[in-house]
C-alpha cells in the first residue's frame, strides 16, 4: 500500500536510510534536516555517511522523483500522511535518554500536521514516550506509533531491506496497520502491539545483545585462565539454535552509539519502575572491566608480567572506530582502551582505514593518527588490534615485523591468523585462544 507522502525528520544514518529505503520500495518520501548545507549536499546526491549502498539508493530515489530533501521539519510534514521522527536521543543526565530534540520537533510540527496524520517514532525512546508524544501534540486526530529500528551501522541498508522483523506499536489499530503496510513488500514477520511494548522491544533487544557480548567476553577470560579455546567454545555453543552463532566474538568490549546508551537507559527505566535490573548492571560492569583487562593483556605481552609498567612504551594501534565498516568513534571501545593505555604512560600511534591524520575529532587527543599501517608500526614495542577491520588480516606481516621494535601483537578481536603471524616472526596474543 502506498500513502500519498511520507516525511522523515532527521537525516542521520537512521533517517536517511529509512527515507532512501522507503523510496526504493516505491513510496514518495520527503526528508528534512536542520542543517542547510547537508540538505544542499543530499539534494545533489552527496551522502557523507559511510553506509554501503546508501548513496546509490539516494541517487536512485532522486532520479525517480520519489525522494527529496527540504530544510526544516515544517516543510516536510506539510501534506504528509505519515511522519517518521528519526532524530537523536542521546544519553542525557543520569543515563536517561534526552528527548529535547524530539520535543522541539513535535512543538514545531504539531499545528502543521494534516488531519489524520500518523506520527511514527523511530528514535530509541523510553517506554511511555508515545503516550507523552500524543500529549505534546494535543491533537486527537493524530495517532502516534512506535516503530523501533534495528539497523546496524555499516549494514543499515541491508538490515532495512532484509529485516528479521518489523515491530509496530500503537493503541489505534488502523494507524498501526497503515505503518505496517509501508513495509509489506519486505515480507518480514510483523509484531503489532501496543506502543509501550514496541518501545520496550528496542531496549530489550539491544540490552540482550550487550549481555550476550559481556557473557562471551567473560567466558573468553575463563578460557585464558583454564587453557580452553573460545573459538571452539563459541562454535560449540552456537550450533544450539536457541543460542545461535551471531554476536559471539569476544572483543575489547562493546561500544558505539547504541548499546552503551541503551543499557544505561534500561537501568534508569527499571529504576524508575522500582526494579533493580542487576543483570544489566553486571553487563555494563563486565564491559568496563573488559577495557582494563585489555590493558592488562598488553602489560603482560610487553613486560612479561602482570602489572608491568607501560611507561614510555611505544604502541602501534590498529583500528580506532567502534567496529569495522564505519567511521564512527562514538563510545568506541578502541578509544577507551587507547585512553587507558595512554594513562598508563604508553605512547600511541594509530592507523584506522576510516580515519585520516589530522582528523579534527577531539577524542583523538594524544593519539598520533597516521595514514599508513606500516608507519603506525615503526619502532613499536607491540601492535594492538582494537577494531576488526578485515584488511588487517591482509597486511604484509613480514614487512611489519621488519619495522617494529619488538614483534608482539595483542589481537583484542581474535581477527588475525596466528599461524601467518608466527611465520612472519610475531608473537601473537589473542583473547581466550590457545
Ligand atoms: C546495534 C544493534 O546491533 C542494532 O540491532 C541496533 O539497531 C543498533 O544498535 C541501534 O540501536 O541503532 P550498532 O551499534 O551499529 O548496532 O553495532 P553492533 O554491530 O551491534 O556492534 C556493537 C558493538 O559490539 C561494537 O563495539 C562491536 O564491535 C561489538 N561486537 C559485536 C563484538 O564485540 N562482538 C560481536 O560478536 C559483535
Amino acid at each position: 500500500m502506498f500513502v500519498r507522502r511520507i516525511a522523515v525528520v532527521g537525516t542521520g544514518y537512521v533517517g536517511l536510510t529509512t527515507g532512501a529505503c522507503l523510496a526504493s520500495l516505491g513510496h514518495h518520501v520527503v526528508c528534512a534536516d536542520v542543517d542547510a548545507e547537508k540538505i544542499k549536499r543530499l539534494t545533489n546526491g552527496e551522502v557523507d555517511i559511510l553506509e554501503p549502498g546508501l548513496a546509490d539508493l539516494v541517487a536512485e530515489g532522486l532520479a525517480a522523483g520519489r525522494l527529496s530533501f527540504v530544510l526544516g521539519a515544517a516543510a516536510a510534514v506539510d501534506g504528509s500522511e505519515v511522519v517518521f521522527l528519526c532524530v537523536p536521543t542521546p544519553m542525557g543526565v543520569g543515563g536517561v535518554a534526552d528527548l529535547s530534540v524530539v520535543e522541539s520537533v513535535l512543538e514545531e510540527v504539531a499545528p502543521l500536521l494534516p488531519p489524520g496524520a500518523v506520527v511514527v517514532n523511530k528514535s530509541t525512546v523510553p517506554v511511555g514516550t508515545a503516550e507523552r508524544t500524543a500529549e505534546l501534540l494535543e491533537r486527537d486526530d493524530i495517532a502516534v506509533v512506535s516503530n523501533p529500528e534495528f539497523l546496524r551501522e555499516g549494514s543499515a541498508v541491508h538490515d532495512f531491506l532484509h529485516p528479521d522483523r518489523i515491530v509496530v506499536g500503537c493503541d489505534k489499530q488502523d494507524a498501526a496497520e497503515k505503518v505496517a503496510a509501508l513495509y509489506a513488500r519486505l515480507g518480514a514477520p510483523t509484531v503489532l502491539t501496543d506502543a509501550a511494548s514496541a518501545e520496550l522491544v528496542k531496549y530489550a533487544a539491544n540490552c540482550y545483545l550487550a549481555m550476550k557480548l559481556s557473557y562471551v567476553n567473560a567466558v573468553a577470560e575463563l578460557c585464558d585462565r583454564l587453557g580452553a579455546d573460545i573459538s571452539d567454545v563459541t562454535e560449540g555453543m552456537g550450533y544450539d539454535k536457541r543460542i545461535g552463532q551471531a554476536f559471539l566474538n569476544p572483543g575489547p568490549g562493546w561500544g558505539g552509539s547504541c548499546l552503551p546508551k541503551d543499557t544505561s537507559a534500561m537501568l534508569q527505566l527499571a529504576d524508575a519502575a522500582d526494579f533493580e535490573f542487576r543483570l544489566i548492571r553486571a553487563t555494563i560492569d563486565t564491559n568496563n572491566r573488559q577495557r582494563q583487562r585489555m590493558v592488562e593483556k598488553v602489560r603482560i605481552a610487553v613486560t612479561g608480567k602482570r602489572g608491568g609498567s607501560l611507561s614510555k612504551v611505544r604502541l602501534g594501534v590498529l583500528g580506532l572506530t567502534f567496529k569495522a565498516g564505519t567511521d564512527d568513534l562514538r563510545d568506541s571501545p578502541a578509544l577507551a582502551v587507547s585512553a587507558l593505555l595512554r594513562q598508563a604512560g604508553a605512547k600511541l600511534t594509530a592507523y584506522d582505514p576510516a580515519l585520516r591524520s589530522g582528523d579534527p575529532r577531539s577524542d583523538l587527543d594524544g593519539i598520533t593518527v597516521v595514514d599508513d599501517p606500516y608507519r603506525a608500526a615503526e619502532g613499536v614495542d607491540a601492535l594492538i588490534v582494537l577494531t576488526e577491520w578485515p584488511e588487517f588480516r591482509g597486511l604484509d606481516w613480514a614487512k611489519l615485523a621488519a619495522v617494529v621494535n619488538r614483534p608482539v601483537v595483542v589481537d583484542t578481536r581474535n581477527l588475525l591468523d596466528p599461524d601467518v603471524l608466527r611465520r612472519a616472526g610475531f608473537e601473537w596474543n589473542g583473547l581466550g585462544r590457545r
